[in-house]
């Protein structure tokens, strides 16, 4: 068959790559790269001598490709690219290349990285005539591609990377902050005999909408399936569209697939990493029914000017204010801007339950419709009046919640002031630009998010190797494999993502271990600014 698959091209700009394949049935066919037994024994056999790349002349022909350049990526991939690596992307991608005649996948990703930086530093139409010969050499000896890797090459190497930033990290991004009230909570429901739909989601439900200054709260089972209900309660469906960042967690965009309608990825602001309002008439179509904001961090962006670009063009706020349980805008706090707001409770949020969300409205009606959907449209038991779900929250996880929600102010409180202490040190540090902190707001420090110059990848490295967690937060939805065919093109965010990194900031960090996450950084920014 005919393969198409969406890869990265000049400059980063994403086109449909032509390949032949015979494989059987893959049962996981989500995956970039399938698992080699599905492949055929034909298809092996194309695949050794090449001839299963033959369609890319068509992309030659098309000019999306040249005969030889850089292989082309998976568009997601290159967010894990630092600055200079990136420089990969300034040529046509190539049918053949200068890495793949010196060991193909025989090398490590990084190393190809390297190669092909090394074919574009010397690009000539020698090189290329070299290149194609050895390329007719390989493919004539049978020494054609082996198959792909089983895992994802650069993904891969993120995650042994971050492998000491998982649990082996000394210091972790996130720590939730549970002690004995919480389990002495559980213990109580357990004993009470009602686990669910109870008393303790009712005064969670009360306590968290009232600290936000709304009127209604209604629990879920996850921050995911509150954003879906929120767009179903809203009307929106097959063939509306929602405006939504790509600097977000993936559900942002995926809860308005699930709802059947379709995410348009909108650019942010340099500086608060949030939605640009501006961007919004370059967007809206007759089809734009909302604007899903996300609070990045949980720092609200310029939501004046927001709420005007909605104003403007008749549609609904709404907010992912998953990470900003307590942040505010002009003394206010979030949750109250949007006609509906979404706050998770996932275990790296300030206040958690394990798995849990809210939606927070001041419009009854729709309070009503999301506690239909929630509990099987159900008006009284065994009436349905509409299509719902199970998407309730345990009465266990409610209790925790009302505990965590009495240390919310002293969570904030606490990293405010570590967060200040670092902004302070890293400001002095070259090639580290702290977070920036938007003018009448105030964030949660759900995340300490900087920018750094160099080779990223390296101060990653080099943090994880000091057992200090670091990410990247996030690699941007609009490149995931699931949206990149779509192919939309957001420069600030892609150039946000490709310097940024996320260290630890929760609020039982030591002043040693704040100075220790500090130096570390400094330090390992120092080195990847050195020249190699
Ligand atoms: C911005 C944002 N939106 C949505 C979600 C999804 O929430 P949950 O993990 O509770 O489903 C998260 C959680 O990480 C998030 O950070």
């Amino acid at each position: 068959m005919l393969f198409r698959q969406v890869r990265a091209g000049r400059d980063g700009a994403p086109f449909v790559l032509l390949k032949l394949r015979t494989m059987r049935r893959s049962r996981d066919v989500a995956t970039p790269y399938p698992e080699h037994d599905s492949v055929t024994r034909v298809g092996r056999i194309l695949r050794r001598t090449s001839i299963d790349e033959l369609p890319q002349l068509i992309n030659v022909a098309c000019g999306d490709m040249s005969l030889v350049g850089p292989r082309p990526t998976l568009p997601y991939q290159v967010w894990h690219y630092d600055p200079r690596q990136r420089g990969r992307l300034s040529a046509l991608p190539g049918l053949t290349g200068l890495a793949q005649v010196r060991g193909r996948n025989r090398m490590s990703w990084p190393e190809r990285i390297e190669w092909d930086l090394r074919y574009i530093k010397n690009q000539s139409l020698r090189l290329d005539l070299a290149v194609l010969a050895y390329t007719v050499k390989a493919v004539l000896t049978g020494d054609g591609v082996g198959g792909h890797p089983r895992r994802d090459p650069i993904a891969g190497l993120e995650e042994r990377r971050c492998a000491v930033s998982g649990h082996a990290a000394r210091i972790r991004l996130a720590k939730p902050d549970m002690g004995e009230e919480e389990v002495q909570a559980v213990r109580e429901v357990l004993t009470s005999g009602t686990l669910t739909g109870g008393e303790q989601n009712a005064a969670f439900e009360r306590e968290f909408a009232a600290r936000h200054g709304a009127a209604h709260g209604i629990t879920f089972a996850s921050g995911t399936v509150a954003l879906s209900a929120m767009l179903l309660a809203e009307g929106i469906g097959p063939g509306d569209e929602v405006i939504v960042p790509s600097m977000t967690f993936i559900s942002t965009a995926t809860s308005v697939c699930h709802v059947g309608a379709t995410p348009v990825f909108a650019d942010i602001d340099d500086r608060s990493f949030n939605i640009d309002p501006s961007e919004i008439p370059r967007l809206v179509t007759r089809r734009t029914r909302a604007v899903m904001a996300v609070h990045y961090a949980g720092q609200p962006g310029e939501l004046d000017h927001l709420l005007k670009a909605c104003a403007d063009h008749g549609l609904v706020l709404l907010e992912d204010a998953a990470q900003a349980a307590g942040a505010t805008y002009r003394g206010v706090p979030v949750g109250t801007f949007g006609k509906l707001a979404m706050f998770s409770f996932t275990p790296t949020k300030n206040i958690t339950t394990g798995e849990g969300g809210i939606v927070l409205t001041g419009d009854a009606e729709i309070a009503d419709k999301l506690r239909l959907l929630r509990n099987h449209g159900q008006r009284q038991r065994y009436e349905h009046v509409t299509i719902g779900y199970n998407w309730r929250l345990t009465e266990m996880q409610a209790a925790i919640g009302r505990v965590q929600l009495r240390k919310l102010d002293a969570i904030l409180e606490r990293k405010r002031a570590n967060a200040g202490w670092m902004s302070r040190r890293l400001a002095k540090v070259p090639g580290v630009a702290p977070p920036y902190a938007v003018p009448h707001a105030t964030s949660t420090h759900m995340l300490y998010t900087c920018l750094v110059d160099g080779d990223r990848g390296a101060v990653l490295h080099d943090l994880a190797d000091h057992g200090i967690e670091a990410r990247i937060y996030f690699p941007p939805a609009h490149a995931q494999p699931v949206f990149a065919r779509a192919g939309a093109r957001l420069p600030v965010t892609e150039a946000v993502a490709a310097r940024m990194v996320s260290i630890p900031m929760h609020a039982q960090l030591t002043r040693a271990e704040l100075a220790e996450i500090a130096d570390a950084t400094a330090r390992a920014v120092r080195a990847a600014l050195a020249p190699r």
